[in-house]
């Protein structure tokens, strides 16, 4: 079981990663065999929307995305975790997700979606925010609607969200081991067969 992991948050130590942590940890204990990707440390321009993945399905831009994509099309499951910025995913999970116009293309165009391999595709997604997740709740339902376009697009078939409002300060989760704890049994989870 191959897992791949995005942490979208570039604060070290922060909230995001405390939980991705946790998920990881859980999915690691179940066996699986999971790959952890920094995106704030990466190489990863912003998709030019050049076209060059329309006739082919692939992306022409050489950086550090072209292994990624290979890691997608390899994952068993896929795991997202961001902080919510201006209401939404941060900036450096959108541009991993819009370099993802390359699967949009294959899938969509050339009618060639990511084969779903042996064990079906699903995935996990971590969203964790200062704010109250009050009754408008509109930073997590943006985050949540740009996640699922991704996961569609890599034919990432069903997720499962956790949503933490109200966690400001870096580290602050740990103040909510019930959360860290959540986090722990969706890795355990998002691992099983
Ligand atoms: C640029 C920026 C924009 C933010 N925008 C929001 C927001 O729209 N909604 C929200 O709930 N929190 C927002 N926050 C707060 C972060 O989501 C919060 O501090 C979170 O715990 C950061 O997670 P991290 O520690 O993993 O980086 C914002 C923080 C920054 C730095």
């Amino acid at each position: 079981m191959r897992i791949i992991a995005f942490n979208g948050s570039p604060r070290k130590g922060g909230n995001t990663q405390l939980l991705l942590e946790e998920a990881v940890r859980g999915a690691k204990e179940q066996g699986a065999e999971v790959t952890v990707y920094n995106l704030n440390t990466l190489n990863v321009r912003a998709c030019q929307n050049c076209g060059g993945c329309d006739d082919t399905g692939r992306c022409v831009i050489q950086d550090d995305m072209q292994a990624i994509h290979a890691a997608i099309r390899s994952a068993d499951r896929i795991i997202v975790a961001s902080p919510i910025f201006f209401f939404t995913v941060s900036a450096q999970t959108k541009i991993m997700i819009d370099r993802c116009q390359a699967f949009w293309s294959e899938k969509y165009v050339h009618k060639k979606p990511v084969p779903p391999g042996p064990f079906g595709r699903r995935g996990l997604l971590i969203l964790v925010g200062g704010m109250k997740r009050d009754a408008k709740n509109d930073g997590f339902k943006c985050a949540e609607a740009v996640a699922r376009a991704f996961f569609r697009t890599v034919n990432v078939q069903e997720h499962v969200t956790l949503e933490y409002g109200s966690v400001e300060k870096k580290g602050e989760i740990r103040e909510n081991p019930a959360a860290l704890n959540e986090a722990y049994e969706a890795g355990k989870k998002l691992a099983e067969i």
